[in-house]
């Protein structure tokens, strides 16, 4: 529904140029909530403002519902009406709500349809059918002084789908929300993505977003996305990063001679006594160092770390009887690999990368 391609942008500033994104490959699916995390000055709004051509990439493509829109910027009158026309089907939703406080809700929601030349009678029926579905129908005559911030967001996203888009972009929607009030409207996007099927691209410094309603995740640093795919592949990626932050563990071993291993539960599995099941099999006492578990997108996933006697090369079995088991194992902590003299491959040196649709 929304694929860059080598999306580069770089700001004039005085002296030396600023580089946000640098060369960014983005891919969502349609039907998806796709979230982009990472610290500040990352290039996330940068990367947002792109996707739907309010800031003029500097290089790459934008495709957005199969329509390229860097090949339509800037080509004449007739590419520029187009442009126009793809952008009123992206929707967008800011931080700072970004109502105009000398009108009624109900004339912010009715704003974008004005500049898409929409009658007042059909203006005004869409304007009360989208308070409605925001959960607002009461307050279409207050102003935006009279609301709280969560009542405010409502209303940006009322605005937000006011042209009927196919997606909806939304660049820290919840920053400034506090957490019961982030949780509502988390809720709402969701029921939008799920009733109306549409795509959800998101911004969030906020870990906590990616986990509650995001199929998909990206993780972004200095202008380039180091790691990307499901949340389920994440966390099926030995290192990931996003998959560490999203379920950390940590434990130290307790001494020279064991082995730490991560082992993460999807589905099935993590329901299933696969912990003292190995521990009866091969006889041996597990310590566990740290655990935690969480329902992503309703599933159950999740992240034990534990303590295994020995080195890994006298682990070697207990370890396949968790991967036949369907678990994902990452060894943490083997001691003789670090050495680099077991010749046991080491699992997960280095975080790796998931290419954008990669099963
Ligand atoms: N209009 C601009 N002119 C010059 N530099 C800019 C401009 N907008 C952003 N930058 C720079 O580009 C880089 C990326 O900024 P961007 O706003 O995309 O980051 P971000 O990830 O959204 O950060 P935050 O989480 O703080 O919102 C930063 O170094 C920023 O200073
Ligand atoms: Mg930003």
């Amino acid at each position: 529904m929304i694929t860059t391609t080598g999306l580069t942008k770089v700001y004039p500033a005085r002296g030396r140029e600023v580089t946000a994104l640098d060369g960014v490959d983005l891919h969502v699916r349609e039907g998806e909530v796709y979230g982009v995390i990472g610290q500040s000055g990352a290039g996330k709004s940068s990367l947002i403002r792109c996707v739907n051509l309010l800031e003029r990439p500097t290089a790459g493509t934008v495709t957005v519902d199969g329509q390229d829109l860097t090949a339509l910027a800037g080509r004449g009158r007739r590419a520029g009406k187009e442009l126009r026309q793809a952008r009123s089907r992206i929707g967008m939703v800011f931080q700072h709500f970004n109502l105009l406080s000398s009108r009624t809700v109900k004339d912010n929601i009715e704003l974008p349809l004005e500049i898409l030349g929409v009658s007042g009678q059909e203006r005004s029926r869409k304007a009360l059918e989208l308070l409605d579905l925001v959960g607002l129908a009461d307050k279409a005559k207050a102003y935006p002084a009279q609301l709280s911030g969560g009542q405010k967001q409502r209303v940006g996203i009322a605005r937000a789908l006011a042209g009927d888009p196919k997606v909806l972009l939304s660049d820290e929607a919840t920053s400034a929300l506090d957490p019961e009030t982030t949780r509502s409207i988390l809720q709402l996007l969701r029921d939008l993505n799920q009733q109306l099927g549409l795509t959800v691209l998101l911004i969030t410094h906020e870990m906590d977003v990616v986990k509650t309603i995001c199929d998909s995740a990206a993780l972004m640093k200095k202008g380039r996305i180091v790691e990307s795919g499901t949340v389920s592949q994440l966390l099926a990626t030995p290192g990931s990063e996003l998959a560490q932050e999203l379920f950390p563990v940590g434990g130290q071993a307790s001494g020279p001679g064991r082995t730490v291993i991560d082992v993460t539960f999807h589905g099935e599995a993590a329901t299933q006594p696969v912990i003292s099941q190995l521990s009866r099999t091969y006889n041996i006492d597990i310590s566990i160092l740290g655990a935690a578990m969480d329902t992503v997108g309703g599933n159950q996933i999740g992240r034990m770390r534990i303590e295994l006697p020995g080195r890994y090369d006298e682990n070697v079995v207990p370890v396949g009887f968790l991967r036949e088991q369907g678990l994902q194992v990452e060894v943490v902590d083997d001691e003789q690999a670090a050495a680099g003299s077991a010749g046991v491959p080491a699992q997960a040196a280095t975080p790796a990368l998931v290419k954008e649709g990669a099963k």
